[in-house]
């Protein structure tokens, strides 16, 4: 480890006892004193004692600007005045009622015109909707297989957890990555109905096909990769993908967890113009409350219209969290936030890049609607195994350094990204940048320091 993330690393542990004590305590019960998986570090994560706005506090009292947000689901940031009026509304009218009751058809109309389907269910999590597309998709064309991308992330099911973050030598070549389970207990015979394919890899899409006719039900993907920093596709790519999967007899499913709210109005269907079979939606559209949907055409749905796809949920549609989702349609994911958030999103953008030029850092920074990712990596990442070429240390010293400076910059982990939320302010923004460009000379010099230690590797290996 380096000698300037090994003093960053110095700092968080005694900024944050409280927080280790808590951790000590959750160890107790909980294995690896989370809740979940994503949420464990070390030398240990930082517990949360309050969140308002665009910010957090830790249990030693620390505030920091939160661009985590709850893995990107808050871009109405925390406690929005709007959602927190609404749910307390519903609070006194009843928090589960496990019948129908109006808010549904309400939510309903607003979320299928934004996102031009025609008929829609709802669930509570990201993995429930994918879980629920690709079980329409199955249905649908009566077949087994699901085409995936390598390093793409779904959601906790069996069919999901294949190849999500695989090694060599166990995924094969990378024109033909081989399906890897993601962790024991997935079965066999899931791993085996999961064929993969590098993100923006056309041919190799179109190679998957010919090795299965007939077979494949579905392609999933997230239009923009995100579960390795921030992916482009490619132009043409989407639209490569809708033609292949309509010549084949197979459903384009777009999982739009993430970019749903948070790209635009209308998501990755409207930026993009590929129109998609299915599209599944999570996260932000629950304005701070568990809230997630599938959608499609009134074809598909009639699947489960006709009750010959099973569809249910114990907490589906629970009037907390629709009227926090119809709240946050109605008055938080408006025009005019979209547009705050986009200028705020330029604005740390052009920071970041200012510092990232004047140091000689080698990597970039690159932005989606709400989104966005520093990259340490020296070109523009195309898939999942450039990813895994990213400087892990060093971006463990931009982490560290920016959350001993107050900044939440991104969740933990390099394959995440920030979010910006429609109560960050143009101040939340400058103290961002300010704390980049505190950090970004320490980080071009551990990154120069690495270069001549390779570079001396090298040689020796020559000698
Ligand atoms: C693209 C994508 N799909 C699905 C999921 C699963 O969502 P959840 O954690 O709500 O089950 C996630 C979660 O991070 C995600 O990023």
């Amino acid at each position: 480890m380096n000698q300037r993330l090994s003093t960053e690393i110095d700092t968080y542990t005694k900024r944050t006892s409280r927080s280790a004590e808590a951790h000590k305590k959750n160890l107790r019960h909980l294995p690896l004193g989370v809740a979940s998986n994503y949420r464990s570090y070390d030398p240990w994560p930082l517990f949360v004692k309050e969140a308002h706005g665009s910010h957090f506090r830790d249990l030693d009292g620390n505030d920091y600007i939160d661009h985590n947000l709850c893995f990107g689901a808050l871009m109405a940031g925390h406690g929005h005045p709007a959602i927190m009026s609404a749910v307390s509304a519903q609070l006194s009218r009843g928090t589960l009622y496990g019948m129908p009751h109006e808010l549904e058809w309400q939510l309903a109309e607003k979320i299928c015109a934004r996102f031009g389907f025609e008929m829609l269910r709802f669930g509570n999590s990201g993995t429930e909707v994918t879980m629920a597309a690709l079980r329409l998709a199955r249905a649908a064309t009566g077949r087994d297989k699901v085409l995936k991308f390598e390093g793409s992330y779904h959601g906790l099911h069996d069919t999901a957890l294949v190849s999500v973050k695989p090694h060599a030598p166990d995924f094969g070549e990378a024109g033909r990555p081989v399906s890897v389970p993601g962790g024991l207990g997935v079965p066999r015979s899931a791993v085996e109905d999961v064929v993969i394919s590098a993100f923006n890899d056309l041919e190799g899409v179109r190679s998957r096909f010919e090795q299965f006719p007939g077979q494949i039900a579905a392609i999933i993907l997230e239009p923009i990769m995100m579960n390795v920093g921030l992916c482009m596709p490619e132009p043409g790519f989407l639209q490569g993908l809708r033609e292949i999967a309509t010549r084949a007899g197979a459903l384009l499913i777009f999982d739009e967890v993430k970019t749903g709210a948070k790209l635009g109005m209308g998501g990755a269907t409207e930026r993009f113009a590929v129109k998609p079979d299915i599209v599944c939606l999570a996260k932000s559209i629950g304005g701070g409350l568990p809230l997630a949907a599938f959608g499609a055409s009134r074809a598909i749905m009639d699947l489960i219209a006709q009750r010959r796809v099973f569809h249910g949920g114990t907490y589906n549609t629970n009037p907390l969290s629709m009227a926090a989702g119809l709240a946050n349609f109605t008055q938080v994911l408006t025009r005019e936030n979209y547009e705050l958030v986009d200028r705020l999103s330029a604005k740390l953008e052009k920071g970041y890049k200012k510092a990232v030029a004047k140091h000689g850092l080698e990597g970039y920074v690159i932005t989606a609607g709400a989104n966005g990712a520093l990259m340490f990596y020296p070109r523009e990442i195309r898939n999942y195994r450039d990813w895994l070429g990213i400087d892990e240390d060093l971006w463990r010293q931009y982490w560290f350094g920016m959350v001993n400076r107050g900044v939440m910059c991104q969740p933990y982990w390099w394959d995440e990204q920030w979010t910006i939320s429609v109560q960050h302010t143009e101040a939340d923004i400058n103290k961002h940048i300010s704390a980049f460009e505190d950090i970004a000379e320490g980080l071009a010099k551990t990154q120069a320091e690495n270069r001549v230690t390779q570079k001396a590797g090298r040689v020796k290996v020559r000698a």
